[in-house]
């Protein structure tokens, strides 16, 4: 039988319990599919900041490192929110990204028909909607140097190269292939120079994939088009502190940021992570939504493993057990025929697997 090796970071807050939600449906799924997923406990984020003082300690990395993919619930909360930046459960996170060199982060925004009343959006507007955000994760103004805060002042630096632009502009037009062709790339270049670049680059790439249509859009209009028709796009390519704001507001064309994965690709070991953070006000209470870890869990299949038939299994799953009408508390006040836990929730998707 396939074996494979999987890194599980629970992190904090929601983190432990969604992860648990996810293990469930991974443990339905490769005992239909006929695989197995041998699971491998790491600290990072506060719960590593409690137990050995720092959010990324070098033994998580190196066991990211020697596994076949790596997932992960969520980090952070006010309990850590006064330690110095280097100390923080976040820079854990980006720091793991960069170790991993994972620069691509595919962020699925589509519209789940029996959800359509839960978005604040009208149906109309949301009707067929399918996009996906392709985020830059590891260079841009999360890692530019000159960085400080000092007294009086402080900054970032917001720099790309032409080889970064390169990669992750590659990887948008490929996945455009194979979606419907069209690439909208964002970006502030009527005002940035590092904008600038990223235009010219992204038109250069794009001379090598003639099928695909490329527009460029400012990243203000952005954030105002997808509210307005969000059907318009397919492929939004973009830099990494843009695609972290757009894809937050991508997330309510489904209703609930609960809901949303992702997957971040290109580097030594793929990492796959609900696109919400650690929820700490909520946590513990049995009501977070494990959906978005769940559907992470089908990106892992799918861009890791090769277990395609299993990772669409999941997803076929999660859209039958939400037209049956059962919904976590964040989607229950529409049309809920059973409102869930998260543990729950986790159990009712594992037991369809096998009848989808
Ligand atoms: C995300 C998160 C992270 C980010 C934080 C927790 C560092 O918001 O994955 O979108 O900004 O990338
Ligand atoms: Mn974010």
């Amino acid at each position: 039988m396939k074996q494979y090796k999987i890194a599980l970071i629970r992190g904090d807050g929601i983190g432990p319990e969604i992860i648990d939600e996810a293990i469930k449906v991974l443990d339905a799924v490769s005992s239909e599919e006929g695989f197995e997923l041998n699971y491998n406990d790491l600290l990072m984020g506060g719960a590593a900041i409690d137990v050995l003082g720092e959010p990324l300690p070098e033994e998580t990395v190196q066991e990211c490192l020697q596994s076949d993919a790596i997932l992960f619930g969520a980090i952070g909360g006010e309990k850590w929110d006064n330690l110095p930046r280097e100390k923080r459960p976040e820079t854990g996170l980006l720091n793991l990204r960069k170790a991993l060199g994972v620069f691509a982060n595919l962020r699925p925004a589509t519209v789940y028909e029996e959800l359509i009343n839960a978005s604040t959006l009208k149906p109309q507007v949301l009707n067929g909607v399918d996009m996906m955000v392709v985020r830059e994760l590891i260079g841009g103004i999360y890692f530019g140097t000159p960085r400080a805060k000092e007294e009086d002042r402080a900054y970032n630096t917001m720099v790309y190269t032409t080889k970064e632009i390169d990669q992750i502009a590659i990887a948008a037009f490929e996945i455009a292939m194979k979606r419907r062709k069209q690439v909208c790339s964002v970006d502030k270049a009527n005002v940035l120079e590092v904008s600038q670049l990223w235009r010219e680059r992204v038109e250069i790439i794009a001379k090598s994939y003639p099928e695909v249509s490329l527009s460029h859009m400012y990243v203000d209009n952005a954030a105002m088009q997808l509210i307005k028709n969000p059907k318009q796009f397919d492929v939004i390519l973009t830099g990494n502190i843009f695609g972290d704001i757009l894809s937050d507001a991508a997330s309510m064309v489904s209703g609930s940021i609960g809901l949303l994965p992702s997957a971040s690709i290109g580097g030594r070991v793929g990492l796959f992570e609900p696109i919400h953070g650690s929820a700490p006000d909520i946590a513990g209470q049995g009501i977070s939504n494990p959906i978005a870890t769940i559907l992470s869990a089908a990106m892992m299949l799918r861009y890791a493993l090769n277990e395609e038939e299993a990772a669409k299994r999941i997803e076929r799953a999660v859209k039958e057990v939400l037209k049956e009408g059962y919904r976590t508390k964040d989607l229950s006040m529409y049309d809920a025929k059973e409102v869930c836990s998260t543990n729950e929730m986790g159990s009712i998707i594992a037991s369809m697997i096998s009848k989808v």
